[in-house]
């Protein structure tokens, strides 16, 4: 059996469906909204659906041989994964974003609030920007409305939630998408497997222009 974290919600939704598509159904996914666990032994493979967050975790321990994760939580963790393939779904960006009025004068210390400190971090290590980094867990866009933090390093998707809130993106940090990844070992062990699904998810895969 090949264990298969899928990052619960509407990304996994699509995932699956690629899955799917590839040759790896497991029809039984589809008549239970509550269970979290899925077999099909005839393919050999068993899905379990966990918070998105979470994928790498099960990962790069071992619980699941591959899994699909996005590139924002691949940085921000820098879990011990083989990245196999860029799944080019789930596509946003990590961006610093700020109030319209909002000028750096790149003197003071900048008040930076997101739930991704490591990559806002680095971000500004490479730019030798002093900044305090205040770490939240969610609703981000509220910090630099309340005066808690000067921007903001988040995920912009459609970018309607900076938008409704006034604030615009400043620059983009990196772009994000979904990643399939998968356990060293697995890889080491059940490498025929795991290449074979690889490739049929490749062709799976549409890319931009
Ligand atoms: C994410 C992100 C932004 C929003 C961006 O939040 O943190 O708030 O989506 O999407 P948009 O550009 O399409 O508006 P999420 O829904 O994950 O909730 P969060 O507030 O807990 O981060």
């Amino acid at each position: 059996m090949l264990n298969i974290a899928l990052p619960k919600g509407r990304l996994g939704e699509k995932v699956y469906a690629m899955f799917e598509k590839a040759g790896y159904e497991c029809p039984s996914i589809k008549e239970n909204s509550r269970k979290l666990i899925f077999e099909n032994p005839e393919k050999q493979v068993r899905y379990f659906w966990v918070k998105p967050s979470d994928v790498s975790i099960y990962v790069e321990r071992g619980a699941a041989d591959i899994g699909v994760a996005g590139k924002d939580i691949l940085l921000e963790y820098a879990p011990q994964i083989y990245e196999l393939l860029d799944l080019n779904i789930g596509k946003c960006r990590m961006a610093v974003a700020a109030k319209k009025d909002f000028y750096d004068d790149g003197q003071s210390t900048l008040r930076v609030a997101t739930k991704f400190t490591s990559i806002a971090a680095k971000h500004y290590a490479g730019k030798c920007r002093d900044i305090d980094i205040i770490k939240l867990n969610g609703s981000i866009e509220i910090a630099p409305i309340l005066g808690l933090s000067d921007v903001i390093v988040d995920i912009v998707e459609t970018g309607t939630t900076l938008k409704e809130n006034d604030l615009e993106v400043i620059e983009t940090v990196v772009p994000i998408s979904a990643r399939l990844i998968a356990n060293k070992a697995s890889f080491k062990f059940k490498t025929a497997q795991i290449e074979d699904i690889t490739e049929k998810l490749k062709a799976q895969v549409v890319y931009d222009d």
